[in-house]
């Protein structure tokens, strides 16, 4: 039985030059190195610029691709292998047929970080807004940077909505939209949400989302549901959306 977890500490903003340091040798093992380091001779990343944020079991950079490359800048998650919920991986993991449940921690990593690209593509290909995800190595993915003028976006939880009943109807219509199409984001809620340039609201950190067929499909969707409910009931919204 899966266990609907409390949210959620945020996580937590980059402060210092000497903490920046710390988190970047938290993920930078011998294997990432070797990782980026193909990465970038296959001609992606130029260079990794500065942590974006640390989150529970990942990293993510900003980092600049070289300058033929068709964008400014990229954002780079990097999974830590020893600091991964691996019983969370498994719970996520399993029923998919899409993947494989790896006994081995790093190897599991590595599945789940293929996960959240497909994840993204599927989304993408359906026409949600997320990032577009370049590449994936490893425990590295890579994806589009939202952002603007080199600043990463904030999530809906740092910025607070804009324009609540107008976000709401937009992202239940995502939400619907995915659900329609067999997928399920699995850990949607305020942190989850980028508030990029124009008013645009991308959904991020899709690895846990699940597809059609899943024994908790539908538990994860109304839990989605909820979530978002629940913000924007905050800041006045009759929030309406409860089943499909
Ligand atoms: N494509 C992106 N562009 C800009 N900033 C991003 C992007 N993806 C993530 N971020 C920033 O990094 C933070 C963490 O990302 P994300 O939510 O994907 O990881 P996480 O919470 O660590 O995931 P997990 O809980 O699975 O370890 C986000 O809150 C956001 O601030
Ligand atoms: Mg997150």
């Amino acid at each position: 039985m899966a266990t609907i977890s409390k949210r959620k500490r945020p996580p937590r903003e980059i402060k210092t030059l000497k903490e920046q340091l710390k988190i970047e040798a938290s993920v930078f093992d011998r294997y990432v190195f070797r990782t980026v380091g193909s990465l970038m001779s296959a001609g992606i990343i130029a260079s990794i610029d500065f942590p974006i944020k640390r989150g529970k079991e990942s990293v993510v950079f900003r980092a600049t691709p070289p300058p033929d490359y068709p964008a400014e800048f990229l954002a780079v998650k990097i999974y830590n292998v020893e600091n991964s919920n691996f019983k969370r991986m498994v719970e996520y993991i399993s029923n998919d047929p899409r993947f494989e449940v790896k006994k081995n921690r790093r190897k599991l990593v590595y599945e789940w970080v293929k996960k959240e690209y497909r994840n993204l593509l599927m989304c993408e290909e359906m026409g949600v807004l997320v990032p577009h995800p370049h590449v994936f190595k490893d425990n590295v993915l890579v994806m589009d940077f939202i952002g603007e003028g080199g600043a990463p976006s904030k999530t809906l939880f740092e910025r607070g909505p804009a324009n609540p009943e107008w976000e709401y109807e937009f992202l239940m219509g995502e939400v619907k939209k995915m659900y329609k199409n067999g997928f399920v984001h699995a850990d949607l809620s305020e942190y989850n949400v980028l508030c990029g340039p124009e008013g645009k609201l991308y959904m991020i950190d899709l690895a846990q989302g699940v597809i059609k067929g899943h024994p908790f499909f539908d538990e994860w969707y109304k839990r989605d549901v909820q979530n978002i409910n629940r913000y924007y009931e905050k800041f006045g919204v009759r929030a309406t959306t409860t089943l499909i």
